[in-house]
């Protein structure tokens, strides 16, 4: 069993990051306001005695760019991409991991970053919508989706086209079947379904598996 003190500061449970929002709700109302004025600073985890930080520097890559600013220990990916970086391509549908309108990728594999702590993120690539397409013009991907009408209100299309992406990455768009299948977890209200296949497999043999 890993030694506790081993751990990295970032790398939080999810007990630990509830921990410490409860720490914040509690002193929040117990704090005359000079306190809470003062940078959110490590507390003790009660049941291990490591310290959990309210807030923290984060430092990765979002579609290449070097990126680094400090966050609340509780905010999801989502969250920080589009509150804080402006990068509002990603959807805030369910912000319950079952939708998939919040896909981006993590070092290239989907992720529900609604469900992803943005601590996850620290020293690693994000991609977003923002990041796919080329200098020479949109992503096969992208394209595929306009030349098959694979969205109505495009609501859902940022998550759809992230996770059409890994899906064919992952060797998962062999078949209509396949494709519907690897694609369940990314929901469209407008029921684009038929163009979102089609899509994917005019797509597919463009663009390199990992
Ligand atoms: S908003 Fe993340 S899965 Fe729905
Ligand atoms: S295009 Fe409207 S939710 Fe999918």
């Amino acid at each position: 069993m890993p030694d506790p003190q081993d751990r990295q500061p970032f790398d939080l449970t999810r007990r630990q990051v509830l921990e410490a929002g409860t720490i914040v709700s509690l002193t929040g109302t117990m704090l005359p306001a000079a306190a809470l004025a003062q940078p959110a600073g490590p507390r003790p985890s009660p049941e291990n005695g490591m310290t959990v930080p309210l807030s923290f520097h984060l430092s990765f890559r979002v579609n290449g760019r070097p990126t680094a600013l400090d966050v609340d220990a509780r905010t999801s990916l989502l969250d920080l991409l589009r509150e804080r970086l402006g990068l509002v391509g990603a959807k805030k549908g369910c912000d319950h991991g079952q939708c998939g309108a919040c896909t981006v990728h993590l070092d290239g594999r989907r992720v529900a970053s609604c469900l992803t702590m943005a601590a996850k993120a620290n020293g690693r690539d994000v991609t977003t919508i923002e990041g796919i397409a080329g200098a020479n013009g949109l992503h096969p991907m992208q394209q595929a989706f306009i030349d098959h009408d694979a969205l109505q209100c495009g609501y859902c299309t940022p998550g759809q086209i992230m996770a059409a992406i890994a899906c064919v990455k992952e060797g998962h768009a062999s078949t209509p079947e396949q494709i519907k299948e690897y694609m369940s977890g990314n929901i469209c209200r407008c029921g684009a379904y038929v163009g979102i296949v089609a899509a994917i497999e005019q797509a597919a043999p463009r663009i390199e598996r990992s």
